[in-house]
């Protein structure tokens, strides 16, 4: 499928129209970038990586009943997909506390939380995608209440697959964000990606704070090897179609 009018250009990718109204294009880069694009850089094959990993998880969930605006990979950086309005919270789900929380709460790095903590954030690059509230999402209008039940639900229930999944990977899914989408029949669709950008994962193998993580969190904190912790997701998660 060719691409025609490039759409929007993000931080990690670039959406173009199709030839079809309803199919649009995502072509993966390997661009990087960490607080707010303050800190930019390349991850080497990491459009493929994510694009590969985005497309098994998405190919999964679905399997499992979680519905996706994907629709198939033409190229191993490309993804067509279906077009959806963007609903603009991104949803962070989180297992362990790392990152933001302990920043902003006090709690010890890798402390276990009695159950999953689901966060809204406002997908605002202007404003820094700040935190908010239920309260604050009404009042701007961003989603109906009845929409945000059926985020957190849906949000809840990829937890859960997605934590049984990686743990066959042998990896801890520490935390992660998603966005969802609304297509034309108003159906809600989970959208944009699920990778090491998107997610915190910790090798199981590994118990040292550093050599554990196999996520962003190699580039946001100049840990080295970012590459081959990509590679090292990729390979674990496309080795569970294989078995
Ligand atoms: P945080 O601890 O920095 O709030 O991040 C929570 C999760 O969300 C983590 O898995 C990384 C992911 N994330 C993104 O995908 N995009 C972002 O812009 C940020 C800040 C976090």
């Amino acid at each position: 499928m060719s691409q025609t009018e490039k759409l929007y250009e993000g931080k990690a990718k670039i959406l173009y129209s199709t030839e079809v109204p309803e199919i649009l294009l995502t072509v993966y880069k390997d661009d990087a970038t960490a607080f707010n694009a303050q800190k930019k850089g390349q991850i080497k094959g990491k459009g493929e990586m994510n694009c590969q990993i985005t497309a098994a998880l998405f190919e999964w969930l679905a399997s499992v009943g979680i519905p996706t605006h994907y629709i198939d990979s033409p190229q191993p950086n490309q993804m067509r997909v279906k077009a959806v309005t963007i609903v603009p919270v991104e949803v962070v789900v989180r297992n362990i506390a790392a990152g933001s929380l302990c920043r902003q709460t006090g709690l010890p790095e890798g402390q276990v939380l009695p159950s999953p903590l689901v966060e809204y954030y406002y997908k605002s690059d202007e404003l820094g995608d700040p935190l908010l509230t239920r309260d604050r999402i009404f009042l701007l209008d961003l989603v109906t209440p009845e929409r945000l039940v059926e985020i957190e639900n849906m949000a809840r229930q990829i937890n859960k697959n997605l934590q049984k999944f990686f743990d066959q990977c042998n990896i801890t899914l520490v935390d992660f964000k998603l966005e969802f989408g609304i297509d034309t029949q108003q159906n809600l669709l989970l959208a944009d990606e699920i990778s090491p950008d998107t997610c915190r994962l910790w090798d199981k193998n590994e118990t040292d704070p550093q050599s554990r993580v196999m996520d962003k969190d190699r580039f946001r904190k100049d840990l080295g090897e970012v590459e081959s912790a990509y590679q090292q997701v990729q390979q674990r998660v496309l080795a569970q179609f294989k078995k």
